[in-house]
């Protein structure tokens, strides 16, 4: 039987072996898997324009306690969501985001960063933050706090990028659309949103439904040719 109640105590792991449950699937079905889940997941788009319309809070829940299922640098699942729906937070994310966005936009950003921004449409006005029904701020963990004492975390960048992608993936696949945002420096979202010392905010992900006849620029993606080398 699987007794499965998590030992995180960052300081002092052991753990008991199980049995992996695993249900065998043959290539048939493998196929037919892969290629339903590729269409959900190709439709994914980042939306910029969204409806105020009420979604499931159970959906995005279920989506985060997903995005928390991702492999992690020595199990230490460095990575913090905050949902946040109170719209006098959502206002005040907004003002402080499109404050460091303004400042990124006529001083921080390169002029090739710059140019290959405009095919996107995008400036420093971010009304989606106080829109979108939810929003899901992302925090990474360069560390935890044991006993008063810093433990490290391991790759902390990759664990929490796969957890981030699992997460807009789910959120796709639930039929909710989102937007990977980062208005940096991000250091008012801890501030905001009085998260501890050992926390750095890593991602920004307004969450919800498009609005009617909300558009995206026609982008081009690479083919699997130009990013993938087999050798059978
Ligand atoms: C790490 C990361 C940061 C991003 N930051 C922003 C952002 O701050 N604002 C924004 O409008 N889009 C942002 N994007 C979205 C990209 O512009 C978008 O993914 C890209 O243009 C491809 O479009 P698609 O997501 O619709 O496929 C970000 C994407 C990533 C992966």
């Amino acid at each position: 039987m699987r007794t499965n109640e998590p030992k995180v105590d960052s300081s002092n792991q052991s753990y008991d072996f199980i049995k992996y449950d695993y249900d065998k699937v043959n290539c048939e079905e493998m196929v037919q898997r892969s290629s339903s889940f590729k269409s959900i997941i190709q439709k994914r788009r980042s939306i910029r324009d969204f409806s105020s319309d009420k979604v499931s809070l159970e959906a995005i829940q279920n989506a985060i306690t997903t995005a928390c299922s991702a492999p992690s640098g020595a199990n230490k699942q460095p990575w913090h969501f905050c949902l946040i729906s109170n719209s006098s937070l959502k206002s005040q994310i907004r003002r402080s985001a499109e404050a460091e966005e303004l400042k990124s936009y006529k001083e921080r950003m390169s002029d090739q960063w710059l140019k290959d921004l405009e095919p996107l449409g995008t400036d420093y006005n971010k009304p989606f933050l106080e829109e979108a029904p939810y929003l899901i701020v992302i925090f990474k963990k360069p560390y935890d706090i044991v006993g008063g004492k810093q433990i490290p975390n391991y790759y902390v960048n990759e664990s929490v990028g796969i957890a981030a992608g699992i997460l807009i993936a789910a959120l796709q696949n639930a039929g909710l659309v989102t937007l990977t945002h980062t208005p940096s420096p991000m250091n008012f979202l801890k501030e905001l949103l009085k998260r501890p010392d050992n926390e750095r905010a890593y991602l920004l992900l307004p969450v919800g439904y498009p609005k009617k006849n909300a558009e995206v620029p026609q982008i081009y993606r690479k083919q699997s040719g130009q990013v993938m080398t087999e050798y059978f």
